[in-house]
């Protein structure tokens, strides 16, 4: 069933109604102040329209995983101020998200006023998806409108519950937006390349199985390349690598290959014998007992490179590297460089692939940056997400 737009509800007319609008405003913190707005003003034009259209909008979000506890320094206050900087606004604080406090800064909007919740998850009837906490959060509200792409990947109260109680559900422009540009690497124009980088292997193993047979060539990169490397039996010395996950990643990579599919890992590495930035590093072919691979080698890099040239359509989620440390920085910004230079149609998702672009000036040069993580892998996949589901319902 297609989904109600923004457009839809503005439409039929929102003066004076209630707006709930989940947002993600799920963003880094730092000194109690914002330190990166990305997601904030990717929120702003969902809200600005409705705002100008008369609406009361009432906006709520999560801001990490205090898992049900009031957590001070997860509290959405400091966004609050970010959010009426940069809507040019006043924005009203409530302290809960739910209870008769909330109500009373709720029932005190006016036609075009903005209010901002406190964080959904103080309360552990978010992510429970708890059917009493999702009626008393629809109870704020008169319409509903999911502008949380970062999120729709939750089956949360936010997200999924509250939606079956209200009367109007509508996807905002920004998640709407989402959908439409990472259907490309659903229907992709081929070659279609996928880089997956990151720690985990446990975390992108499923990822990667989903992936195979869409893809026509797979490069992996970061920590989560040293388990495949133990799977087809090469040195990984001190690395990190996953134990319990390298029957796993074989399997994998097996798969992959009678499947005809390209699965690269790296065919060298900058390795040091400690995680520091200023410790002695150097690039190898093979990884040598007591050092660590915490990067991809410029033989590596060059060869993703050349891929990145030849591709129709190209997805990357994950660093290919210990990013944060300027020694381990090259291979993440080799494949940033890479991916925006080439002429293939791009997305990108995940903070640390988004804050290489970004660092580099190149966010321009990129077809799409997702505000989704999770979220844009898991659709990418071509799972279901929830909170697009409960839109649909
Ligand atoms: C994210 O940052 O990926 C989203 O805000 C979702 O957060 P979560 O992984 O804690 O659900």
């Amino acid at each position: 069933m297609p989904v109600a737009r923004l457009d839809d509800l503005l439409a039929e007319g929102v003066r004076g109604r209630r707006v709930f609008v989940r947002a993600d405003l799920n963003v880094p913190l730092r000194d109690g102040e914002v330190a990166d707005d990305t997601r904030i003003r990717a929120s702003l034009p969902s809200l600005r329209r409705l705002a100008d259209a008369g609406a009361r909008v009432v906006v709520a979000s999560h801001l990490g995983r205090p898992k049900g506890e009031r957590r001070p320094e997860l509290s959405l206050r400091a966004v609050s101020v970010r959010l009426a900087e940069l809507l040019d606004r006043p924005v009203a604080f409530a302290p809960d998200c739910v209870g008769a406090e909330t109500q009373h800064v709720v029932d005190a909007l006016g036609d075009g006023d903005v209010a901002l919740l406190e964080n959904l998850r103080f309360h552990a009837g978010e992510t429970a998806n708890d059917p009493e906490f999702a009626r008393q959060l629809a109870a704020l509200a008169d319409l509903y409108v999911n502008d949380a792409f970062g999120t729709a990947h939750r089956a949360h109260a936010s997200t999924a519950g509250m939606v079956a109680h209200v009367s109007r559900a509508a996807a905002g422009d920004l998640l709407a937006a989402e959908l439409e540009h990472l259907r490309v690497v659903l229907e992709p124009r081929r070659p279609l390349l996928c880089f997956l980088g990151g720690a985990k292997v446990s975390d992108k193993l499923a990822v990667l199985e989903a992936l195979a047979p869409h893809a026509d060539v797979l490069a992996v990169g970061g920590a989560m390349a040293y388990t495949f490397l133990r799977a087809r039996g090469e040195p990984t010395g001190e690395s990190l690598v996953e134990d319990a996950q390298v029957a796993e990643a074989r399997r994998v990579l097996d798969a992959a290959e009678s499947a005809g599919r390209r699965l690269l890992l790296p065919t060298d590495h900058v390795v040091a014998r400690e995680l520091r930035d200023d410790a002695e590093h150097r690039t190898v072919k093979q990884i040598p007992d007591g050092w660590m691979g915490l990067d991809i080698g410029p033989e590596t890099a060059a060869t993703y490179a050349a891929e990145a040239a030849r591709a129709g359509t190209i997805f990357w989620n994950g660093p290919m590297g210990v990013f944060e440390i300027e020694a381990f920085a090259s291979g993440t910004r080799e494949v940033a460089r890479a991916v925006a230079t080439s002429d293939a149609t791009s997305v990108v998702g995940g903070g640390d692939s988004l804050a290489a672009i970004n660092q580099l000036g190149l966010g321009n040069r990129i077809d799409h940056l997702s505000t989704g993580g999770g979220a844009s892998l898991e659709y990418v996949q071509g799972m279901t997400l929830p909170g697009v589901a409960a839109l649909e319902s």
